[in-house]
């Protein structure tokens, strides 16, 4: 059965890494996956994860199956990280699971589109994450496109994006990212949400956002703005979110999925339809990143601890955005790459070539999506200058 295969092409983003390990040059740069980086190159597990990880050696007593829906107190401590105090916590009208990542939250939420209409549409932007595609086709999904960035003028697409979403059918669904847009880094401003959520209202679309990078924009409650707006205004919605990121547990596998019903009896019935989706895809979600987010998220002190050591991150990852933007101005790049410094998160393009993509691998060992899509995280004081001097080179 297996001789009918033919190979496929690695991964475009986990390719990269792959690639970068296996490179000997000592000058090499990772700017492809989206992990973050300290000053020495190095993804450290956060200090309030060490400290939620030695309690929780100390206290679980048991690795009974915990069920689909993960740890109760996990799902409770994100719905209200998501959402802050909102009105459809109080009005009983979330349901939160735990999935296994960001990921997976995606296609829980694909698969259960999938359930609530076969073939159902979903727009994603013009450019999403790689893997957005792939997800929701796998699950039976017709995905199509609306305008994001205008890759010309290093912008947003404003009004591109709100046109498409207006002939958008009421039985779609419309995946938006919450923040810190992956791949562009451009992201909504608080008036443009408002005039999207206005468009969700009028049109009747399904919002699914996509938060995988809260507390790396502005702040934790600034890069939830979007999504609690549409959350007030919405009848349903869908958040699918990630702690890869803001905890540092990438391979701990650990997100949540919440689905939001016209009513609390009505979301009762939607989350049985959510947990028969999981029971037959892995049947519950691992454990340990859940129990590390929710004794984080419990404790007034590990909480203020992560609260800061989010704030390092995100304060280190802007000030490498100005970083090189000065250093390509200080090696006679004359071609205006400020537009990098306007954008949020992990990600911008840079806006070269393919070719200068693949240079910059071949040549000097730099590695960034072939779209020229940065992990800002992976510049650092010590390879900024050699990572400018190349790209003025290959320009
Ligand atoms: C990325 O976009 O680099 C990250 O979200 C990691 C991944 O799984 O692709």
């Amino acid at each position: 059965m297996f001789g009918s295969l033919k190979a496929l092409p690695a991964d475009p983003i986990l390719g990269l890494l792959a690639k970068y390990r296996e490179d000997s040059n000592p000058h090499k740069i990772d700017l492809g996956v989206g992990v973050y980086k300290n000053e020495a190159g190095h993804t450290a597990i956060l200090d309030c994860v060490k400290t939620a990880e030695k309690y929780r050696n100390d206290h679980e007593d048991t690795k009974v199956y915990i069920g689909p829906t993960g740890s109760p107190v996990f799902n409770e401590e994100m719905s209200k990280l998501i959402f802050g105090h909102h009105k459809v916590l109080l009005e009983n009208r979330a349901r939160t699971v735990s999935t296994p990542g960001g990921t997976g939250a995606l296609r829980v939420a694909a698969e259960f589109i999938k359930s609530c209409k076969a073939g159902a549409t979903i727009w994603v932007s013009n450019p999403t994450w790689a893997n957005h595609t792939g997800l929701f086709e796998a699950a039976g999904l017709t995905v199509k496109t609306y305008p994001y960035y205008d890759h010309e003028n290093k912008t947003l697409d404003f009004d591109g994006m709100l046109a498409a979403l207006k002939e958008v059918s009421s039985d779609d669904a419309v995946l938006l990212h919450a923040c810190c847009h992956n791949p562009s880094g451009m992201d909504l401003n608080n008036e443009q949400w408002q005039q999207v959520v206005e468009v969700a209202k009028d049109v009747g679309f399904l919002p699914l956002i996509d938060m995988a990078y809260q507390g790396f924009g502005v702040g934790l409650d600034e890069d939830a703005y979007g999504l609690r707006l549409m959350a007030e205004h919405a009848k349903e919605m869908i958040v699918c979110s990630s702690c890869s990121k803001n905890f540092g547990l990438y391979r701990e596998r650990i997100g949540a999925c919440t689905i939001i019903g016209e009513t609390s009896a009505a979301v009762d019935v939607a989350q049985s339809v959510l947990l028969y989706v999981i029971r037959v895809i892995y049947s519950m979600p691992p454990a340990h990143g859940a129990a590390l987010v929710e004794t984080i998220l419990s404790s007034d002190e590990l909480r203020t601890q992560w609260h800061a050591e989010l704030k390092e991150m995100r304060d280190r990852i802007n000030g490498n955005r100005q970083l090189l933007v000065d250093k390509l101005v200080e090696n006679g790049v004359t071609r205006d790459f400020s537009f990098i410094t306007r954008q949020m998160g992990m990600f911008s393009f840079l806006g070269i070539t393919p070719e200068q993509v693949q240079q910059l691998q071949d040549e000097y060992s730099i590695y960034m999506v072939g779209s020229s899509r940065m992990s800002i995280a992976g510049i650092a004081n010590s390879n900024v200058d050699y990572l400018a001097k190349s790209i003025a080179k290959v320009l």
